[in-house]
């Protein structure tokens, strides 16, 4: 089973969203040593944003394409290639301002392509092209949201994620991260033990299967 890992917090090793995706690399490591593990770190290596440049490169023929369009392209296809060549994907995402961050919204534009990773059936209807993934979407947050209309990320994520065809999503979250070291460390200490409770569970049913 391959597991790829986008990273996309701002605060390198001091972030907690890593240190969740960290944790799940080890305990998939444990379970499995010879586990192929890609990680992308999008925090530290931004994609860039989605501009017009961006588009006109997409919609552009393969045979039109400038050099600088050709490249474009190739960063989209790499982003789009690894995820399908995923059996489990693990997006760690840190909350800010109300949302995912600025990187992790580009990385998902430059993921959703007509044609390639979504398309329409002849009655209109979006099929999500990127199937049989199983996902887990590990977040960080300063103050305690899940489950409420403050929590604007989740909603969204499982919206866009599912139009691709990511629909077996498991969210994680890590929340009081700015509520005091003691709720902090509760904070983390609960997403880890779900991490450990959903990694035994995926590997006693590959052993089932
Ligand atoms: C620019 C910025 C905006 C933030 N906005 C929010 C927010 O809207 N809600 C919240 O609960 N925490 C917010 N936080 C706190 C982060 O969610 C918290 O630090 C979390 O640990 C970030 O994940 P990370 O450690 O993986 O980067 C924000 C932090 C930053 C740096």
């Amino acid at each position: 089973m391959k597991t790829l890992v986008i990273l996309s917090s701002i605060l390198g090793d001091r972030s907690h969203s890593k240190q969740l995706a960290d944790h799940l690399i080890a305990r998939v490591k444990e379970a499995n040593p010879a586990a192929a593990v890609k990680v992308r770190d999008i925090g530290a290596q931004p994609i860039p944003y989605f501009d017009g440049n961006t588009a006109g490169a997409l919609f552009t023929p393969a045979d039109a394409r400038s050099v600088d369009q050709q490249r474009i392209v190739e960063l989209s296809d790499t982003l789009v290639a690894e995820l399908m060549e995923a059996d489990r994907i693990v997006f760690a995402v840190p909350v800010y301002n109300f949302n995912l961050p600025a990187q992790f919204k580009s990385y998902l534009d430059h993921l959703a392509r007509a044609g390639v990773t979504f398309r329409y059936t002849p009655e209109g209807v979006p099929e999500g092209l990127v199937k049989g993934k199983q996902v887990f979407v590990l977040t960080a947050r300063g103050g305690k949201a899940e489950g409420t209309p403050s929590d604007t990320m989740t909603p969204y994520l499982r919206q866009m994620l599912g139009f691709l065809g990511m629909n077996d999503v498991t969210f994680i979250a890590a929340e009081g991260m700015a509520m005091g070291e003691v709720a902090a460390l509760e904070g983390v200490t609960l997403a880890k033990q779900r991490i450990d409770a959903l990694v035994l569970e995926s590997a006693q049913a590959s052993l089932a299967a």
